[in-house]
């Protein structure tokens, strides 16, 4: 369902006003630009002093100084001493041993595939054997009637028919046959990549990438070669294909829902919103719905004539300045001097349910408002849903939340109802980690979810239910959560029944304001410039962690966890580094994860954002348990200037879904001047959804 698009003014405006330098990461600065507003370039919005006094053993913190294996000098990383997945048998074509051992290097959990090394090639590359299809690119269409994509003319109307901008988020949802829906995020735009000079005016340019943001649902089948897939192309028999966009209608919901903070212009209820921004990761419900967080939605906000002082402290805290996109430009609600409410109305996790089309999808206010990563279910043992959540910012928190209703399994209607409703009603809870101390070689130590506010009672002195789900930030500051290094993706492990954590990087980390603790340990990394050149030293945690929570008693109801770092991510050769305790000699080197999954046998798949080893972004598989735990081996790098996001592994192991996002997003890239033309079906990149698997 969706309402009338705004008015689009057809003259020039001014450049937006956001600074385009700084002293940025590992991302170039036009990623940092148009992804998450320079958020780097600010102060950390979360001043609060949790994480600073609690653990005092983080003072005694020592890095890791001993490597395991003898590989231990620059450069010693060795690839490739696997033996080839090719030479793994010798039985003949056409028999049932050969047959057999096909499957079985088909099987992404378990073929012994020989890492890709780290490169800069503009390309998909995958490890020998294996192979990669685009599925659906920029521009194709998506729903009956779409116009065939042309970059010139672009236009709104166009664009919300087509497969949005920046894919991220990849979901899949099997139908009957051979036949799936993808579920995919369209995160941020990047114009200077996207429009070609003297075509547009601002206005359009504002308009057709504000539509270039939100979701698409698109059907998929099998190809010929399992584990392929391929988009269907008659859209006349994809009832289920949908384009969520900027003016797509969104039904607020939970305890918040109403609230006046919520109330604007357009909506004086407070129970609806138009447009999802920023969605980034996500995750499939048991139930069949999709869940998507909205993250970096504080750029997309101006301020005419000034931000609202009423809300001074919570626009701070969730890094809203007033120094937008321009959108309110093309449409008045993007201005908070006008409409301070609106960007209360964003920051929330999204529900949509692929196979009801004409539903309108849902912001749950129950799971809190912060720069949503996405969130991931697992049911409790007692039947109740438990969904766990990162807020990406530097020194930010981990959550989870606990449904105060029962998952009901079966797939009729009336469950899937009642399931829908799951989101609801239940507890927020923000983690604390608390070290154990540096002398048993292992960052690790026990963790505790606290309380913050239920859907009727909240848990925080001086602050509502609803003042805690819309300023949850401000909430948790108060009960001494522990500051992480950016909470990306939070995934429970189905197999194992634990969760895991990426913690992408944090540049501030180890200054005096972020001092080091057990959870959060490395505040000098090892990086490099480029491949071939020399490992040299950089202030900050710059290649991240993989964190791993084990649930008391294996139950993710209680409140109580224990915890320790499964990878401290970089390059192997650098001290710091970590694998789970496997030979480092044996791994591939890893930089900054980012989004996370799991196949059937329970192995870890980690997707990265901003390698500063020198390398493109890729896919890694990981073993997280027996005597595999922690070898880290490389499956598929990405094209130039490319993040690797939404890694999925469905249809039985034999397919590695993911979304190449901002592939040339190179400082000094334009339309007309491209870092890469990656899928190379045109002379400008094309964000993209592929899918891996065996080849021969
Ligand atoms: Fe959109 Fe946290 O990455
Ligand atoms: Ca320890
Ligand atoms: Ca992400």
């Amino acid at each position: 369902m969706t309402i009338s698009q705004p008015p689009v003014e057809r003259r020039l405006l001014p450049l937006t006003p956001l600074d385009r330098t700084g002293p940025h990461g590992s991302r170039s600065n036009m990623t940092c630009f148009f992804r998450c507003g320079n958020a780097c370039d600010h102060p950390e919005p979360n001043r609060s002093e949790n994480g600073h006094v609690q653990d005092e053993i983080a003072k005694a913190i020592a890095r890791r100084s001993v490597l395991t294996g003898a590989a231990a000098g620059a450069g010693a990383m060795v690839l490739g001493l696997t033996a080839p997945a090719t030479a793994a048998t010798s039985t003949r074509p056409g028999t049932p041993a050969a047959r057999a051992a096909r499957a079985a290097r088909a099987n992404l959990a378990r073929a012994d595939f020989r890492p890709v090394a780290p490169n800069t090639r503009d390309a998909v590359v995958t490890a020998p054997g294996y192979t990669s299809d685009v599925i659906i690119s920029w521009g194709d269409r998506v729903v009956p009637g779409a116009p065939r994509f042309d970059v010139r003319p672009q236009t709104p109307e166009a664009a919300r028919q087509q497969f949005g901008y920046n894919c991220d988020y990849v979901g899949m949802l099997p139908l009957r046959g051979d036949h799936a829906l993808l579920v995919v995020n369209h995160e941020y735009t990047d114009e200077d990549l996207m429009f070609p000079a003297d075509t547009y005016t601002d206005a359009e340019i504002k308009a057709i990438a504000m539509s270039n943001h939100g979701m698409s649902v698109v059907r998929i089948r099998r190809g010929s070669a399992p584990g392929s897939w391929r988009q269907v192309k008659d859209l006349a028999s994809c009832p289920q294909n949908r384009r969520v966009h900027i003016d797509s209608l969104f039904r607020l919901d939970g305890p918040a829902a109403g609230d006046e903070r919520l109330r604007t212009v357009a909506d004086p209820a407070g129970s609806w919103v138009r447009g999802t921004l920023n969605n980034c990761a996500g995750g499939m419900t048991p139930w069949g719905t999709v869940l998507s967080g909205e993250e970096n939605f504080n750029q997309y906000f101006d301020a005419s004539a000034g931000l609202d002082e009423r809300y001074s402290a919570e626009y701070a805290r969730y890094g809203i300045t007033g120094k937008g996109r321009g959108w309110s430009e093309v449409d008045a609600r993007f201005d908070l001097s006008l409409d301070p409410h609106e960007a209360h109305r964003f920051g929330w996790i999204v529900e949509l349910d692929p196979m009801e089309p004409n539903v309108t999808p849902v912001k749950h206010t129950m799971l809190g408002r912060f720069k949503h990563e996405g969130a991931n279910i697992v049911i409790a043992s007692s039947g109740h849903a438990v969904a766990y959540m990162g807020d990406d910012e530097r020194g930010d928190y981990l959550y989870k939340f606990v449904s105060r209703k029962k998952y009901k399994p079966k797939q009729t209607r009336a469950h899937r109802k009642h399931n829908k409703a799951l989101l609801s009603e239940g507890t927020l809870y923000v983690a604390r980690l608390t070290g154990d101390g540096s002398e048993d070689g292992r960052h690790d130590g026990t963790g505790e979810w606290i309380r913050l506010t239920s859907d009727t009672t909240s848990y925080v002195p001086g602050m509502s239910v609803a003042d805690v789900l819309l300023f949850t930030r401000l909430a948790a500051d108060k009960v001494s959560p522990t500051r992480m290094d950016r909470p990306e993706d939070v995934e429970p492990n189905l197999v194992n029944g634990r969760v895991y954590a990426a913690l992408t990087n944090n540049s501030n980390r180890g200054k005096p304001e972020l001092p080091v603790d057990e959870a959060n340990p490395v505040a000098s990394s090892m990086v490099r410039s480029s491949l071939g050149e020399p490992l040299t030293e950089a202030a900050g945690n710059r290649n991240g962690y993989v964190l791993e929570m084990i649930p008391s008693d294996d139950d993710h109801e209680r409140t109580t966890f224990t915890w320790n770092l499964l990878l401290v991510c970089g390059d192997p050769a650098a001290a710091e580094t970590y694998f789970g305790g496997f030979d480092k000699s044996k791994v591939s080197p890893i930089s900054c994860p980012d989004n996370l999954t799991f196949d059937t046998d329970g192995n870890l798949w980690i997707s990265t954002d901003g390698n500063v080893l020198g390398s493109n972004d890729g896919i890694f598989r990981v073993p997280v348990a027996g005597p595999e735990r922690g070898r880290v081996l490389q499956f598929v790098t990405m094209p130039v200037g490319a993040e690797a996001c939404g890694p999925l592994i469905a249809d039985k192991n034999r397919s590695l879904f993911f979304a190449v996002q901002h592939p040339g997003e190179v400082d000094g890239s334009t339309f007309e001047n491209q870092a890469s033309t990656w899928p190379h079906t045109d002379d400008f990149p094309r964000p993209s959804v592929c899918v891996a698997y065996r080849d021969r």
